[in-house]
């Protein structure tokens, strides 16, 4: 129902079009935070090739608690400034990190992951949380990807009430 037709003959900007498009589908008359998360996450881990993990870390009394997610199980709590995601949260920018080995103070989860993207949750200038995506290819994400995944983000709040 969701597969995007051959994902390695399709650019990666046809690609994201493709699921911006679905994910809009997806949450389309459902406003509920963790129906809509846990259900994009899915969207993401399954039709985005190379994951190993996809998912959403809610800014919860100054620090991150795992959400809804697609992979191995995962640290529950990070705080901000801390790993990929606390850096991400901290400063309000998706950070792309090729090589997951090579940045100070990385969290791992899961020891297949070897780059990483997060994308902040943000209603304004207001953090709401994370979108946390790891694979186990090194250098995976690129500016594509973090375009295509913050029209996405976009979309889900937009979509959704959140806190
Ligand atoms: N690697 C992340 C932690 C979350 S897991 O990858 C799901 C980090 O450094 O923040």
């Amino acid at each position: 129902m969701f597969a995007v037709a051959d994902s390695a003959s399709v650019s990666k900007p046809d690609l994201y079009a493709q699921l911006l498009a679905q994910a809009r589908s997806l949450l389309e008359g459902e406003r509920d935070a963790g129906a809509n998360a846990a259900n994009l996450a899915a969207l993401l881990f399954h039709v985005l090739p190379e994951l190993n993990w996809a998912g959403f870390y809610w800014l919860r009394d100054g620090g991150l608690v795992l959400g809804p997610f697609q992979g191995k199980p995962a640290c529950v709590r990070i705080a901000l400034g801390r790993g990929v995601c606390g850096t991400a949260a901290a400063s309000r920018r998706t950070v792309v990190v090729p090589d997951v080995h090579a940045f100070p103070g990385h969290i791992a989860c899961d020891s297949a992951s070897e780059s990483e993207i997060v994308v902040p949750v943000l209603r304004g200038e207001r953090l709401l949380g994370v979108l946390d995506l790891d694979s186990p290819r090194l250098a995976r994400f690129d500016a594509d990807d973090a375009r295509g995944l913050e029209a996405v983000v976009a979309a889900f709040v937009g979509a959704t009430d959140l806190p």
